[in-house]
């Protein structure tokens, strides 16, 4: 509770008549994220979103309707009413399905890996 105070985040539920679908986060730190010209820029920060197993992949049919694409839209829709240079997120650099995602909505990836294997992306607000 006190670093989503701190960070500024908010959580949303997804449901449909059948249960919890998954969740998304979104926080507005206060600090800017140099780019490496140095530059500051004012961030948005996705900390975790997440499908419950049995919904993933789902549903069946046009890729835009997934869950997983309903969720990250919705997280950028929320984002671009901050005002916001970029979006960033961690993602552990083996998590293949939530880069390919992440790719789809633009995101991209730094170069440098933590000492746990994650790696940063952002993608561009303006
Ligand atoms: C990451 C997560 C949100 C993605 O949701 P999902 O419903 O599983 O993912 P999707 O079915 O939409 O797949 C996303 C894309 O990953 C790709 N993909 C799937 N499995 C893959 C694999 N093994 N290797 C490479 N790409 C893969 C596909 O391109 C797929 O897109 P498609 O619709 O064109 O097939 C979900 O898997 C999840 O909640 N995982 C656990 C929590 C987590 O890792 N959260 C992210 C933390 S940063």
């Amino acid at each position: 509770m006190f670093s989503m105070a701190r960070y500024r985040t908010k959580v949303w539920l997804y449901y449909t008549s059948t249960g919890l679908v998954g969740f998304g986060s979104l926080s507005k730190p206060k600090w800017p994220w140099p780019l490496p010209d140095g530059k500051p820029t004012k961030v948005s920060y996705i900390p975790q979103m997440a499908i419950s197993s049995r919904f993933q992949g789902k549903p069946k049919g046009a890729k835009d309707s997934k869950f997983s694409r309903q969720i990250m839209r919705d997280l950028i829709a929320q984002a671009s009413q901050h005002d916001t240079d970029m979006l960033c997120l961690h993602v552990h650099v083996d998590n293949e399905n939530a880069i390919a995602l992440y790719r789809e909505f633009e995101f991209h990836e730094f170069r440098e890996r933590d000492e746990l294997g994650n790696m940063k992306m952002f993608r561009f607000m303006r």
